[in-house]
Order: structure tokens, then C-alpha cells, then sequence
């Protein structure tokens, strides 16, 4: 075989390995504001480097996505691959035989030993099987603060929720929004939760979370719904409707002093190129009880609509991809969240995901999240009633709390 008719047999070679295993996987998720579009774009490259092609399927908002990722799996039009919250989100699907198993992969690599805290990949668990990758931490339990517009108006940069209200008025008064929201039910919801922690302390939300009708009813509860009700008079009449990023915009550019929102903002305040402890603080717990929940995402594989063994294997590969090392920590820094490996180093992480990373060193800090917890049904019942209760200021907090605590007896 001379030089030419090898060079030709190698390329031959090499473009029937592409071709034989290389498929196109479509790749659906929520993540399209600019942190998250550098984030997943980490994810995206290592798929297409391996010889698959990543098919973006972005939808924007996790409220529109969610529903309309589990409809098309249960209705036979199922994508190769897709972002869900790490949780009970994809529970009927894995019960209805939709999903495909990922044991081997799992087995073979050692997740169980890699992933922490173990809590994660229980999560994607069902009767012994692994159903999904976990692929980070993200934690709504955190406040972030513009801190150049408290220098700017001559105030100290609040360290907890408490300096934070009561800096408010005077915010108010400079012409800055207090505190920066959006209308849609998960992030009213989210920081819901983040004052049950905060102000209603860990015991009250760990015994929420195990439907306990009587902190429900506690007076640690109202205060819960107090804070919310306080927080109603810190926003701005324009958040109904505010997308999430748009609301960490007006933290970034100084309309806003300061949001309660998951730590997938870093990602926004990274894009701007905001350094953590000089452009912007963050309080994890709101500075009270610094603790995370283990919210966070995980991708799931639909099985191929004609159980195709290639795409099979291209989506075991993907999983693997997503776990390893250089795209937890790649993907991670860009997105906010702390990686689901404790074997990579960290080290230009910042000094906000530093204090995350020093939380999750202790277990007693690390609190699951609702989609953990409840049913897809009891989210929707909490989320409704923390929005009509934020939105409604005629609705007391007596009147509140009663159904807050129906909905926790009733709690699946
Ligand atoms: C969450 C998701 C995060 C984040 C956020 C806002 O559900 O876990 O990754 O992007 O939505 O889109």
C-alpha cells in the first residue's frame, strides 16, 4: 500500500468510525439567558467534539420547558437528551418505561462514589436503576447585592436579611429598588423558601418538607409570611411578568440593590464581568442560617422513539461527558453552580462560590429542595398560593397561613 491509497484508506477509516456511532442528539433545556447560554455552550462543545452533533433545543423558561419536555417524551416525540431540575419531575416517565437506563454507565464509572452528596443520584434513581446524570448544585438559598449602590448612597452593605429590610426605606428614598423580583410563580415560590430557611430556620423547613401540618401552623412559620408580605413594599410595580435574569440586570446596572435568587445569577453577573466582593455581594441563607438546597439540574434520556442502539450509545456517552471532570468544572464556573463531583479542583472558583463550596463540606447544611420533596402536584399548589399571597395584599396572613397548612396535610 503506497503513501496515497493508505492516506485514503485512513480517512475511510476515520470517516466511517464518525459515521458509524456519530448521531445527532436534540438537546432540550431552559437555560437561554447569557449565563446560562455560556454555560450550556461548554456542554454543547464536548458533545460535538466527541463526533456526536449537539441539536440545540432551547426553551426559554423553565415553566414554559418543563411541561412541554414531559409532554412530548409521554406523547412519542421524545428528544435524545434533556435538562430537567434534579428531582421527581421525570418520576412518571421513568415509571412508564420512557427513559432510558443508565446503570451500566453509572456502574461502570463509579457515580455513586463520585456524585455527592448521595442525595443527588437518589435522585435519579427508581427500583435500583439510575434514570439521569446530576450535572450541578444550584441553591435558591442566596441574596445577592449590588454593593456599589450602598457605598454610592453612603450605607453599610447589609450582611443579613434584617440589615437588608431595614436598609430599604432609605434605598427607597435614593431612587434604587430594594429588592429586584420577577413575577413568575417559581421565583416567588423560590424565595418563599429561601424565608422559610432564613427567617423560619432549618428545622421548620426540614419538618415542612416531611408535611408537618403543625410547624405549618407555627408562629416560626408566620414570620415566614410576615417577611413576605414586608418584601411586597421593597419591589418595583414592574416585576409581574419579569423574566429572572432581567431582574439580576437590575442588580448588575444599580436600579436594584438586591435579589433573592438561585445561585445561577453568578452566571449573569460573570457575563457583566462583576467580581464577587467588590462589584457585588452574596448572602447565603440571607446571612442568617447559611445553608444550600440541593436544587440543581440533571439530563435525562428519553428512549429513542425505535429503540436506535446507536442513539442509545450516543446518549450513554453524553451522560459520561457531562460528569466528567473537565466539564463539571468548565461548566460549573460559567454557571453559577457548584459541581456534583468532589474530585475536581475548584480553583479559580469565586468568593461567592467559595462560601458555597465551605457549606457543602457539612452535611447539616445541605437541605434537599422541593422538587425533592413534593409531587409535581404539591409544588403547583405552593407555588399558586405563595403567588396569590405575594400579588394579593388583601389576602392576610391568617387567611394565608390556613392554607399553607391544608396544603401541607395534603402533601404527597
Ligand atoms: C432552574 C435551573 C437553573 C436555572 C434556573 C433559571 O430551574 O435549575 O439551572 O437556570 O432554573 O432558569
Amino acid at each position: 500500500m503506497n503513501k496515497f491509497t493508505s492516506a485514503i484508506a485512513s480517512t475511510l477509516l476515520l470517516s466511517s468510525t464518525c459515521v458509524a456511532g456519530a448521531v445527532d442528539l436534540e438537546v432540550t433545556h431552559w437555560w437561554t439567558s447569557g449565563g446560562e447560554a455560556a454555560a450550556v455552550k461548554v456542554m454543547a462543545d464536548a458533545v460535538n467534539k466527541s463526533g456526536h452533533t449537539w441539536v440545540d433545543g432551547a426553551i426559554a423558561g423553565g415553566g414554559n420547558a418543563r411541561p412541554m419536555i414531559i409532554s412530548r417524551i409521554s406523547g412519542g416525540d421524545p428528544m435524545a437528551a434533556t435538562q430537567l431540575n434534579t428531582g421527581r419531575d421525570a418520576e412518571d416517565l421513568i415509571k412508564a418505561g420512557l427513559m432510558t437506563d443508565l446503570t451500566d454507565v453509572a456502574e461502570k464509572e463509579g457515580w455513586a462514589d463520585i456524585i455527592r452528596p448521595a442525595k443527588l443520584l437518589d435522585a435519579c434513581r427508581y427500583e435500583g436503576r439510575i434514570y439521569c446524570v446530576p450535572v450541578n448544585i444550584h441553591s435558591f438559598q442566596w441574596m445577592w447585592l449590588n454593593r456599589k449602590v450602598y457605598e454610592a448612597n453612603g450605607m453599610a452593605v447589609p450582611t443579613n436579611w434584617e440589615e437588608f429590610a431595614a436598609s430599604a426605606p432609605k434605598m427607597k428614598e435614593a431612587g434604587v429598588t430594594p429588592l429586584a423580583v420577577g413575577g413568575e410563580t417559581w421565583q416567588l415560590s423560590g424565595m418563599a423558601n429561601v424565608f422559610q430557611v432564613a427567617l423560619g430556620g432549618v428545622e421548620l423547613y426540614r419538618g415542612l418538607q416531611a408535611k408537618d401540618a403543625k410547624l405549618a401552623a407555627s408562629a416560626e412559620m408566620t414570620k415566614v409570611f410576615e417577611a413576605i408580605a414586608a418584601a411586597r413594599g421593597m419591589v418595583d410595580n414592574g416585576y409581574v411578568g419579569r423574566a429572572w435574569n432581567d431582574a439580576t440586570g437590575m442588580v448588575i446596572t444599580g436600579k436594584a440593590a438586591a435579589q433573592i435568587m438561585g445561585d445561577w445569577a453568578q452566571g449573569e453577573f460573570s457575563v457583566a464581568n462583576q467580581t464577587a466582593g467588590v462589584d457585588y455581594d452574596c448572602l447565603p441563607g440571607l446571612g442568617v442560617h447559611p445553608v444550600l438546597d440541593t436544587g440543581g439540574d440533571a439530563f435525562f434520556f428519553p428512549k429513542p422513539a425505535d429503540d436506535n442502539p446507536e442513539i442509545v450509545a450516543a446518549q450513554k456517552e453524553m451522560a459520561s461527558l457531562l460528569v466528567s471532570k473537565e466539564v463539571q468544572v468548565d461548566f460549573n464556573l460559567k454557571k453559577g453552580s457548584l459541581p456534583v463531583r468532589g474530585d475536581v479542583d475548584l480553583e479559580s472558583a469565586n468568593a461567592c462560590m467559595k462560601k458555597g463550596l465551605a457549606i457543602l463540606e457539612h452535611a447539616e447544611n445541605i437541605l434537599p429542595s422541593d422538587e425533592q420533596a413534593f409531587s409535581s402536584d404539591t409544588q403547583g399548589q405552593l407555588e399558586d398560593l405563595w403567588v396569590e399571597f405575594f400579588n394579593d395584599p388583601s389576602l392576610s396572613v391568617e387567611d394565608a397561613q390556613a392554607r399553607f397548612v391544608e396544603i401541607i396535610e395534603m402533601a404527597d
